[in-house]
C-alpha cells in the first residue's frame, strides 16, 4: 500500500494510544506461565503481539481476545505447555523469537521457530550462546546464528551469571524466562541498562527478582506465577511521532493521555527536552508496577545535540523518528555508538540516510550512527521507501507534515507491526 501525505498547518489534539507493544507481549508470556486468570486491558493488537498469542497457543496455551483490547490468558502455570506439531512463527517481531527462545529452551520438548525474510537475517547468537550455557540445545542456520532454529529443552536449565554483550533487553528477558525454571539464583549484567518490563513484570506476578544499577538477579520458581489483573500503558514509542509531529509544526498542542513513562523509555523525552522541546509530564501514576502519565507538548524552536553511549538504548526505537527532528533543530545533530540499529527490522542506519537524501537533507551515514546538519526544508515531491520496518514508515510520514510538497510512502501496511491504528491517529490530528 503506498499513501501520499499532504503537509498540515499545525497540531491541537488530544489523543489515547493503543498498548506498549514491549509490554503487551510480556503480558502475553508471563500471564501464560502464571496460574490463574490474566486478564490484559489496552492490549496492543498488531502483527508482532499476535504473533507471540498465536506462538503461545500452538504449545497449549489459553489466550482468548474477547475484544480489540481486551485479553483472557487463563494461566496453567509454567509446566503445562505442550509439544508443538508444527513450526513456530514470529513473522517479523524479534521480541517474540527471542524471548519464546527463553520459554522453549527449558521446556521437554522439541520446537523449531522461524520468522520472515527480515527476521531471519536478524542475530540470534546473541540468545543462543547463554541459553545454551543453561543447557538448551539449538541448531541454527549460517553456522548456528540464524533463524529457523531448532530448540530442544530441557527441564534441566541451570541458573547462570552472564554478562551480556550488548545491552538487549530482549537477550536479558530470554535468560530472566529461562531461570525462572532454574533451581537457584541467576545473575544478568548488562553493558548499560535496556527497558526493564520483563523485570517490572516478574515481579507484579510474584517472582523473586531484584535490580540495581545495569544488574538483575532472580531465583528459579518454588512455586508458580499468580495471574493478575493487568492494565498495558499507552506506548511511548508510538507517542514519539505524534510527540515530533507537535514539536515541528507551528502553534501546536497535543495532550497524549496514559502513556507509559518507564524511565528505561524516556530516553526519548531527554533527548529532545535536551534539544529544547516543551513536554510537560502530568498526572502521573503507577499501574501495574508501571509509571503512567499524560504527556503535553508544544511547538518549539529544537537545537541539535549529541547521542551517545548509554543513552543509546534508553532511545533505540526512536532513533528514526528523532532523526527527522533533527532536520528541523538549529545545528548538527550527531548520533555515535548505535550499530544495533544495523541489526532491527531493518539497517535503520541505511534506510534513515537514504530517505532522508532523497528528501534533500544533508545526512552523513557512519558506521555506528550519523551526522544530520538542521535548519533544513524537506523537499518532498518524491516516493520514499518503508523497507518493510514500521519505524521507517511512520517517521517519514511525520516528516511529510512539514515538507514543502507531498511525499509518497511504498509499502506502508508495515504500520499494522506495532501500530495498526496509526493512520486513523495521524488523519484525526491533521484535521481538528
Ligand atoms: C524490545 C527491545 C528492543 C527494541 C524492540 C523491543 C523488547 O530490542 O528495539 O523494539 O520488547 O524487549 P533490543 O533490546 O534487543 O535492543
Amino acid at each position: 500500500m503506498k499513501i501520499e501525505v499532504t503537509p498540515t498547518e499545525n497540531i491541537n489534539a488530544e489523543i489515547t494510544l493503543p498498548g506498549d507493544k514491549s509490554i503487551s507481549h510480556r503480558a502475553l508470556i508471563i500471564g501464560s506461565l502464571a496460574e490463574g486468570e490474566t486478564k490484559i486491558h489496552n492490549f496492543l493488537s498488531s502483527e508482532d503481539t499476535l504473533s507471540t498469542l498465536n506462538i503461545l497457543n500452538s504449545i497449549g496455551a489459553s489466550i482468548k481476545q474477547i475484544s480489540e483490547d481486551e485479553v483472557i490468558v487463563e494461566g496453567k502455570g509454567k509446566d503445562n505447555f505442550i509439544e508443538p506439531s508444527n513450526v513456530l512463527n514470529a513473522k517479523n517481531s524479534g521480541t517474540t523469537m527471542r524471548l519464546m527462545m527463553g520459554v522453549l529452551s527449558a521446556q521437554n520438548f522439541y520446537s523449531v521457530i522461524t520468522g520472515d525474510d527480515s527476521l531471519r537475517e536478524r542475530p540470534m547468537k546473541r540468545v543462543i550462546d547463554p541459553l545454551s550455557k543453561m543447557g538448551g540445545r539449538f541448531f541454527a542456520r549460517k553456522n548456528g546464528e540464524f533463524a529457523p532454529i531448532t530448540i530442544l529443552g530441557t527441564k534441566d536449565i541451570s541458573p547462570i551469571v552472564y554478562k551480556t554483550p550488548v545491552a538487549s533487553a530482549q537477550v536479558k528477558s530470554a535468560i530472566l524466562l529461562a531461570a525462572l525454571y532454574a533451581k537457584g539464583e541467576t545473575q544478568v549484567i548488562e553493558p548499560a541498562k535496556s527497558r526493564d518490563h520483563t523485570e517490572r513484570m516478574l515481579k507484579y506476578f510474584g517472582a523473586d527478582i531484584t535490580q540495581k544499577d545495569t544488574t538483575v538477579v532472580i531465583q528459579g520458581l518454588t512455586k508458580n506465577l499468580e495471574g493478575r489483573e493487568f492494565f498495558v500503558p499507552g506506548d511511548l514509542s508510538s507517542a514519539s511521532f505524534f510527540i515530533v509531529a507537535a514539536l515541528i509544526t507551528k502553534n501546536s498542542t497535543l495532550l497524549i493521555k496514559n502513556v507509559g513513562i518507564n524511565p528505561t523509555r524516556t530516553g526519548i523525552l531527554s533527548v529532545l527536552k535536551m534539544m529544547g522541546a516543551d513536554i510537560k509530564i502530568i498526572n502521573e501514576k503507577t499501574l501495574n508496577n508501571e509509571p503512567v502519565g499524560d504527556l503535553l507538548v508544544k511547538s518549539s524552536s529544537l537545537k541539535g545535540v549529541e547521542i551517545k553511549g548509554e543513552m543509546i538504548p534508553l532511545i533505540i526505537d526512536e532513533i528514526p523518528i528523532l532523526a527527522i527532528a533533527a532536520t528541523q533543530a538549529k545545528g548538527k545533530t550527531t548520533i555515535k555508538d548505535a550499530k544495533e540499529l544495523r541489526y532491527k527490522e531493518t539497517d535503520r542506519i541505511r534506510a534513515i540516510t537514504r530517505e532522508l537524501k532523497k528528501l534533500g537533507i544533508d545526512i552523513l551515514e557512519k558506521e555506528d550512527g550519523f551526522d544530520i546538519i538542521g535548519n533544513q526544508k524537506i523537499r518532498g515531491n518524491c516516493t520514499c521507501e518503508s523497507y518493510n520496518d514500521h519505524r521507517i514508515a511512520m517517521s517519514l510520514a511525520i516528516a511529510g507534515l512539514i515538507a514543502d510538497n507531498p511525499i509518497e510512502i511504498d509499502n506502508f501496511e508495515c504500520v499494522n507491526i506495532s501500530f495498526p491504528e496509526f493512520t486513523e491517529i495521524f488523519e484525526k490530528i491533521r484535521s481538528i
